[in-house]
This record gives C-alpha cells, sequence and structure tokens, in this order.
C-alpha cells in the first residue's frame, strides 16, 4: 500500500492551490484524530482524508472519479477508494457504508469552516472553542461556500452532537496548527 510520502508527492504533482492542498491536510488531520479516537487505522483513515479532493483542481467536472481511477492504478486500498467516492454520493452515487466513510464527509466542510474560523481571530486555533465556530455556522454570509446542509448531514451520519464533533475537529487541526497557519502568532502576522 502507499504510504503517507507516496500520498504528499501525488497531492503536490496534482494540486498547485495553497488553499486547496491546506484543505486536504486539515481534513486528513481530522479524519486521522478520528481515527486515533475510534482505535481504526489512522494511515489509511489518512489516506482518505489527504487525498479526498486530489482531482478537484484537474478535473472539477468528474471529481473524484478521475482521481479514484489513478488512485486504483497506484494501488491505494479500497477502503480508500471507496471513502473518496462516497464523499460525493451525489455525483458518484456511491453511499457511505463504512464508519470511514462518514467521518470523512463529516470533517470534509466543517474542516474548512473551523479552518475559516480561525484566520478572523487574532487567536488563531489557541483558544477556539466550539461556541465560536456554531456562531460562525449561524452566519450564513460567513464562508459561504461551506454548505451547512452538508456540515448537517455529516453529523448526522456519525450521530455526535454538535458540539462534540466540532470539538474534535479542533483538536485534530490543532495536531496540525503550525503546517496551516493558523496558530495566533501566524494569523497575527
Ligand atoms: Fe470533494
Ligand atoms: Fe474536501
Amino acid at each position: 500500500m502507499p504510504d503517507r510520502d507516496d500520498a504528499v508527492a501525488l497531492l503536490e504533482e496534482w494540486v498547485e492551490n495553497e488553499g486547496l492542498r491546506k484543505h486536504m491536510y486539515a481534513v486528513e488531520a481530522a479524519v486521522r484524530h478520528y481515527a486515533r479516537l475510534r482505535g481504526e487505522d489512522e494511515e489509511l483513515w489518512g489516506l482518505a482524508g489527504l487525498l479526498h479532493d486530489l482531482d478537484w483542481e484537474k478535473d472539477p467536472e468528474n471529481h473524484p472519479v478521475t482521481a479514484v481511477e489513478r488512485l486504483r492504478e497506484l494501488g491505494y486500498p479500497d477502503e480508500v477508494l471507496q471513502a473518496i467516492l462516497a464523499h460525493r454520493a451525489s455525483f458518484t452515487g456511491v453511499e457511505p457504508v463504512s464508519d470511514l466513510d462518514r467521518h470523512l464527509i463529516a470533517c470534509d466542510e466543517l474542516s474548512g469552516l473551523v479552518f475559516a474560523a480561525c484566520l478572523v481571530r487574532p487567536t488563531g486555533i489557541d483558544d477556539l472553542r466550539p461556541k465560536s465556530v456554531v456562531k460562525k455556522l449561524k452566519d450564513k454570509a460567513f464562508a459561504a461556500g461551506v454548505s451547512r446542509d452538508e456540515v448537517a448531514h455529516g453529523i448526522e451520519l456519525i450521530g455526535l452532537e454538535r458540539s462534540e464533533h466540532i470539538q474534535n475537529v479542533i483538536d485534530g487541526l490543532r495536531a496540525v496548527a503550525e503546517e496551516l497557519g493558523i496558530r495566533g502568532e501566524d494569523v497575527r502576522s
């Protein structure tokens, strides 16, 4: 099975946009955090998070089918391919069935909102609490590209309280805050 270094090299080959790269790293971190919490395979879950939007820049029309075709050729595990297809079930027709599928969906849009929330706070992610994220969630004009319906759908899929899920995503992102540039000292400079 290809490892994380292979996946990062692939990501850097396919994705040029810095924002999209950070989104993929953020979702990886959130999904990995859940793998840890659930006693699941962190490497496997991490690969799905890291690569879920691989073709978004190169072939948005067929996202994520183009990516999955390539990943299949490269020998990525079925669980990873399935999760990536299921994160866009409305397009692929592949429904989420595994815990990995469900957590990838739940972390995808919410990571984007948490990331955006960090950037508008002088303290970044340092002291970010679910309450502040909920406020941003309710402010439809904030990070308008983040689908509130998708966030709600994800929370429903994993069956946690909203604030508990938000806290878990914050914890996941905090582990890579420096790389994402979302610590207080990063956003202030
Ligand atoms: Fe996507
Ligand atoms: Fe995504």
